[in-house]
């Protein structure tokens, strides 16, 4: 693939990153065989990719191999970059703007794979903290409230500088140290990026509240929905007709995917 991109004059390095050092490449290769190598283990992931968690020179790291989800997906990269590569970008302007994204310290690719080394995020997932997604929440009940009142004032901050997250799920944004107070992390950044039209950033809105209600109460949604709409110093009416909105787009949502068959297929590692 390298060799491909080079001679095709695309430049598939990220400057300022380094490129994947051999022994990392034979993680990936161990990982993708089911059998991560000692000090190693799998997490869980979307389908389209493979992720573990390790050492390496002494940090905590995570490598994420990126699975290619169609034939045409290299093609499209050429064009619009690799989802790696978009994924590094978008997270520097995040930084840029104030937020947190993982720290990328490695790229590179092995044959159509693509891979990215980045440092661990001392921290848990919202997923495993607030909601009851992966077992009974890890944080006490007055914690989860503080912690989903600045989860919403943290994307109202995001949509007010209109950037759109690609895939906004309690799975995708870390909290580090996990406590009221920490940093919100947001991974999978790939597709995000900054929208012109106001009406797109409530897609984020759904994306969070496709959460089933068994595993987020409906009085957590109303307290997310509440901030937010304060840190936007939205109006009484604009709170009403977006609470409307969000239930009736939720709900034409949950039908597609139903109809599709259910949601998208994971990968189950273990304990995460
Ligand atoms: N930098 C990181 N630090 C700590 N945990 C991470 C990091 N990156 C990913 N993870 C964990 O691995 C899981 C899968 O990674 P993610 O990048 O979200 O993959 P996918 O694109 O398949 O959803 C995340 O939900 C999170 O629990
Ligand atoms: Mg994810």
């Amino acid at each position: 693939m390298t060799r491909l991109l080079a001679w095709l004059g695309f430049r598939p390095s990220i400057p300022g990153i380094e490129p994947l050092p051999r022994d990392l490449r034979m993680v990936a290769r161990q990982l993708l065989n089911g059998e991560p190598p000692s000090g190693w283990h799998a997490l869980s992931s979307s389908a389209q990719a493979r992720v573990a968690r390790g050492h390496w020179r002494g940090e905590d790291v995570v490598l994420k191999v990126f699975l290619p989800r169609d034939p045409l997906e290299l093609l499209k990269s050429l064009f619009r970059g690799s989802r790696g590569v978009r994924a590094v970008r978008r997270g520097h302007e995040l930084e840029a703007d104030g937020f947190h994204a993982p720290v990328v310290l490695a790229h590179g690719w092995d044959g159509t794979r693509e891979i990215l080394l980045m440092r661990a995020v001392a921290g848990d997932s919202l997923s495993r903290l607030i909601s009851s997604r992966l077992g009974p929440p890890l944080l006490p009940v007055t914690d989860r409230q503080a912690v989903q009142r600045e989860f919403a004032a943290e994307v109202a901050r995001l949509h007010h500088l209109r950037w759109l997250h690609g895939d906004l799920r309690l799975g995708n944004v870390l909290l580090s140290p996990p406590r009221p107070g920490g940093n919100f992390v947001f991974l999978d950044n790939e597709s995000s990026r900054k929208v012109d039209n106001d009406a797109r950033l409530r897609k984020n809105l759904v994306q969070l509240n496709m959460m089933r209600p068994r595993f987020l109460s409906r009085s957590s949604r109303l307290r997310f929905l509440l901030k937010y709409a304060q840190t936007s110093e939205m109006s009484r009416s604009e709170v009403s007709e977006l609470a409307k909105y969000l239930m009736q787009a939720t709900e034409v949502r949950r039908a597609e995917r139903n109809q599709r068959g259910g949601p998208k297929a994971r990968f189950t590692a273990g304990a995460s």
